[in-house]
C-alpha cells in the first residue's frame, strides 16, 4: 500500500460528506475517492442483512479502487455491518459509532445523553452500548427521527417543514435533563441549526466527523501511509442518477462546480 493512494469513503446518500469535510479539513494533502449509494439511500429503514450487502457492495468497489483506508461514514452501516466490511476486504476500516460515543462520554457533566439516529441505528442498541462500555452508569435516551434523512437529501436543511419534524420528534427528549445530544447519523450535522433551535444552547451536540477525521489520521500516521505533500482531490462517485447528489454535495462543499460519477451496481 502506498500512501499516495486515496482514502475511500461512503454513506448511504450526501450525509457522509459531513465527515468528508473534516477529513479535508485536517488532512488536505489527502486524495478521496467518495461513493454516496444514492440508489439504495435510505440505509436507516432496512434490515442488517439488506445494509451489509450494500455496505459490501461500496466496500469492495472502493478496495479494488485501491484505497489505502476505509471510512464507512454512516452510523446505520457502522451498527450494523462494519465487522462484515472489515472482513471482506483487505484494507483497515473505520466506523462512526466508537467515535461519536466516546466524544459524548467526555462530553457530558450530568451522565445524560439522548441518541438520535435512524430506526437501524437505534434498533441496534450500538451506541447505548458504546456509552456505556466507556462510561458506566451513564443514562441514555434512544430516539429514531426517520424523516431527518429524506428531508436531508431534498436539501431542507432549514425548512420550515424540517423544524416542523423536529419539534415533533424531540419533544419527548426536551422534557428529560440529558445535556449532551449525539446526532447518531452522519445526515443529520446538517440539521445543526434547527436541532439547536428545539433543543436549545444548553444541550451540547455531538457529531462524530472531527473524532472519525481525527482518527482516520492517527490509523495512517501508524501504518506510514500519511501522505505529506501536495493537495488532495476528490472523486466522488454514486450509483443513482448524479444531478442531485452533485448539486448538494457542491452547496455543502461550497465548490462551484463538478460532478459525481455513475457507478451502478448490478
Ligand atoms: N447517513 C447514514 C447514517 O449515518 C444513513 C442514513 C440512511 O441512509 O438512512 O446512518
Amino acid at each position: 500500500m502506498k500512501a499516495n493512494a486515496p482514502i475511500g469513503i461512503f454513506d448511504s446518500g450526501i450525509g457522509g460528506l459531513t465527515v468528508l469535510k473534516a477529513v479535508i479539513r485536517r488532512m488536505p494533502e489527502e486524495d478521496v475517492i467518495y461513493f454516496g449509494d444514492t440508489a439504495h439511500v435510505p440505509y436507516g429503514s432496512k434490515s442488517g442483512a439488506t445494509v451489509t450487502r450494500y455496505s459490501l457492495e461500496v466496500a469492495r468497489f472502493l478496495a479494488a479502487r485501491g484505497v489505502k483506508a476505509l471510512v464507512v461514514a454512516c452510523n446505520t452501516s457502522s451498527a450494523l455491518a462494519l465487522d462484515a466490511v472489515a472482513r471482506a476486504i483487505d484494507v483497515p476500516v473505520l466506523g462512526v459509532i466508537l467515535p461519536g460515543a466516546n466524544a459524548a462520554a467526555a462530553a457530558t457533566r450530568n451522565g445524560h445523553v439522548g441518541i438520535i439516529g435512524t430506526e437501524a441505528t437505534i434498533a441496534s442498541g450500538a451506541y447505548a452500548a458504546a456509552l456505556r462500555a466507556r462510561r458506566p452508569g451513564v443514562r441514555v435516551e434512544s430516539l429514531a427521527c426517520p424523516l431527518f434523512v429524506p428531508l436531508v437529501e431534498e436539501g431542507w436543511w432549514g425548512h420550515p417543514a424540517t423544524l416542523l419534524a423536529a419539534r415533533h420528534y424531540l419533544a419527548g427528549l426536551r422534557r428529560t435533563d440529558i445535556d449532551t445530544l449525539i446526532l447518531g447519523c452522519t445526515h443529520y450535522p446538517l440539521l445543526k441549526g434547527v436541532v439547536r433551535r428545539v433543543m436549545g444552547p444548553s444541550v451540547r451536540l455531538i457529531d462524530s466527523a472531527d473524532a472519525v477525521a481525527r482518527e482516520t489520521e492517527s490509523l495512517l500516521e501508524n501504518l506510514e501511509l500519511r501522505r505529506r505533500q501536495g493537495r488532495g482531490r476528490q472523486k466522488f462517485f454514486v450509483s443513482d442518477d448524479p444531478k442531485r447528489f452533485s448539486r448538494l454535495a457542491r452547496r455543502l462543499l461550497g465548490l462551484r462546480s463538478g460532478t459525481a460519477e455513475l457507478h451502478a451496481f448490478d
